[in-house]
């Protein structure tokens, strides 16, 4: 089986998992890692065993190179696809895609016009739990859709925000706690319940010494007449597991922490094969999110190259989510509706 040759944007905590995922795929090699800091090249090249280039350039000259990820800050990813795209290698970019909506269209049209596969890592998408939910949501089998909360009522401690300056940021992590913490959730009820109409946003900076939120919540109207709340934060001590919540007419199914924890739905036995064991939720550590996910998305984006197909969340599935974060983010400044 021919190996998928991959280089890495960024040297950050999430880069890890990514190495490992690679070493488990049997048709994916690590080539080689991009950093943007020189003092950082000969550390990482030591626990890494690969050789790491503080000049992206060099690393995307490489021909061994199919398959670009990009791993760094969030609003800069915008910047890596742009190049890699240019130097005609498919992307995988770490959530979200872009920090704006219309940062989003320019990767997107970029990789149309290069020719390259462009796929974003949402991963909670591949959860067995959600799939099984999503399937059944998707079939029709709770009928009309009435409405959807996601809660990601999340804990951060002051390291986590000192340790690393642009976490929190407005320009370099697009806010704070929707567009990096809540955003995997939102993502998975917007997939779920279809285009938004309108939403309304509240955020609040109240804890953490930061520009973006860490405490939020959100209204949304969908474009098929359900309604439906988000909360978040990363100021809510000591960090709840994740909630989502869909209600429809013939029944309803809840999940918490990628399982699925309540399902009642008139027409449609429960599954059987609940997941017993989530893949980590970070609610209060992000170094416990688990990698199967990941390894998944990987896995999907090898198989969209090797058959020339759209990956399981491309660019227009990825700006979706953020173009209500960004919106509540607007609603909330100018306080009133926002139409998307
Ligand atoms: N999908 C997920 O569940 C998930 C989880 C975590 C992060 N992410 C995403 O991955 C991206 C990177 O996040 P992260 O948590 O890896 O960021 P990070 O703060 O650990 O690293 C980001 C960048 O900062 C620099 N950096 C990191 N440590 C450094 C050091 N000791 N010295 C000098 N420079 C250093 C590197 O350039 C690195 O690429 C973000 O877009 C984030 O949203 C996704």
């Amino acid at each position: 089986m021919a190996k998928i040759g991959i280089g890495i944007i960024g040297t950050g905590s999430i880069v890890n998992t990514y190495v490992k995922c690679i070493e488990e795929i049997e048709n994916a090699e690590l080539i080689a890692l991009y950093t943007k800091s020189s003092s950082r090249v000969a550390a990482v090249e030591k626990h890494f065993g690969v050789p790491v280039f503080d000049d992206i350039d060099k690393l995307l000259a490489l021909s061994e190179i199919q398959l670009i990820c990009v791993c760094n800050e969030s609003g800069n990813h915008g910047s890596a696809i742009l190049k890699a795209a240019a130097a005609g290698k498919h992307i995988l970019s770490e959530k979200p895609l872009e920090v704006t909506p219309e940062k989003i269209d320019e990767v997107i049209e970029s990789c149309k016009k290069h020719n390259v596969i462009l796929g974003c890592v949402l991963q909670n998408r591949c959860s067995k739990d959600y799939m099984l939910a999503e399937k059944t949501i998707k079939e029709g089998k709770l009928g009309k859709l009435l409405m959807g909360n996601a809660h990601i009522n999340w804990y951060r401690n002051k390291e986590y925000y000192a340790t690393n300056p642009w976490r929190g940021t407005k320009r370099i992590d697009g806010g704070a706690a929707f567009m990096n913490q809540g955003i995997h959730t939102i993502d998975l009820l917007l997939n779920l319940m279809g285009g938004v109409k309108s939403v309304f946003g509240n955020v609040k900076t109240m804890v953490h010494s930061i520009e973006g939120e860490d405490v939020g919540i959100g209204v949304l109207n969908f474009e098929s007449g359900a309604i439906g709340t988000i909360t978040g934060g990363t100021a809510l001590y000591p960090g709840y597991s994740e909630r989502l919540e869909i209600y429809g007419e013939k029944g309803s199914i809840l999940l918490e922490g990628g399982s699925i924890i309540q399902w009642n739905v008139q027409d449609s036995d429960k599954p059987v094969s609940i997941a017993a064991v989530s893949d980590g939720s970070g609610a209060s550590d992000p170094t416990s999110i688990g990698h199967q996910n990941h390894k998944t998305v990987i896995q999907d984006m090898i198989g969209a190259i090797n058959e020339n197909r759209k990956p399981l969340v491309d660019g227009a599935e990825a700006k979706k989510a953020v173009e209500v974060i960004t919106a509540f983010y607007r609603s909330s400044e100018e306080e009133k509706l926002i139409k998307i």
